[in-house]
């Protein structure tokens, strides 16, 4: 489905100047450690992240690492680029996840935090990433998902529009599945908080190019 408009890209250019702010407690209690986990998985080469938003992860890439950081909204980069570490060469570019203007087998890694509850059309975007990614590629993920049981997810479609219009985000996306229907293989999953927060990594096959 092809829209003249992207609310969500609107809605992170609205949002941005405050995003950090919003985030601060949950941040510092329990959202950085999730993502130094996530790093611990990091693979060598090249590397894309996809939804860099306002930057938070950028100090947790190894010194001199070359990476491709790309966000629907120019004004979460704008907040990005003014947080890269000096040690580290990135490229910003303003891409939506469902049409990266980028060469197909072309990175050696994916990262992606938070970002899969927002993307319009979640496995489009993930079928982009499967085809930037090289055979054998590594897709790290940090999300926030459906829970599994019934009567915690019927609450959570129920308040997912509140929640989409305020935040950006939908809370009742089954990601593990999307990923899956894009075609990519599950490594690892971890549960990091419950079975809604969760950690996944995901492969390209190897014998599967784009
Ligand atoms: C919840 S924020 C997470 C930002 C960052 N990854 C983090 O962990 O703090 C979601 C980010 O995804 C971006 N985003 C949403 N839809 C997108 C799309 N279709 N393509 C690229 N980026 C998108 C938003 O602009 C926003 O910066």
């Amino acid at each position: 489905m092809r829209r003249s408009s992207n609310p969500e890209k609107h809605r992170y250019n609205r949002i941005a100047p405050v995003y950090d702010l919003m985030e601060f407690f949950p941040e510092k209690v329990t959202m950085g450690n999730w993502r130094k986990r996530l790093f611990s998985y990091l693979p060598e080469g090249r590397i894309l992240e996809l939804g860099v938003g306002t930057g938070k992860n950028l100090v947790l890439y190894p010194e001199n690492k070359h990476l491709i950081a790309v966000d629907i909204s120019l004004n979460m980069i704008r907040r990005a680029r003014e947080k890269k570490p000096d040690y580290l060469n990135v490229s910003f570019a303003v891409m939506n996840a469902e049409e990266l203007a980028l060469l197909s087998d072309s990175f050696d890694g994916i990262v992606t935090t938070f970002v899969f509850c927002s993307v319009f059309q979640p496995v489009n975007g993930l079928k982009e990433l499967k085809r930037v990614l090289k055979p054998g590629g590594t897709a790290l993920f940090l999300e926030h998902v459906r829970p599994g049981n019934k009567v915690l997810a019927k609450l959570f479609d129920l308040l997912n529009p509140v929640v989409v219009r305020i935040f950006g985000a939908n809370i009742n996306r089954t990601t593990t599945r999307n990923i899956k229907m894009a075609g990519f293989e599950i490594e690892e999953e971890y549960n990091l908080r419950r079975d809604i927060v969760k950690l996944i990594i995901a492969r390209k096959k190897v014998n599967e190019a784009d």
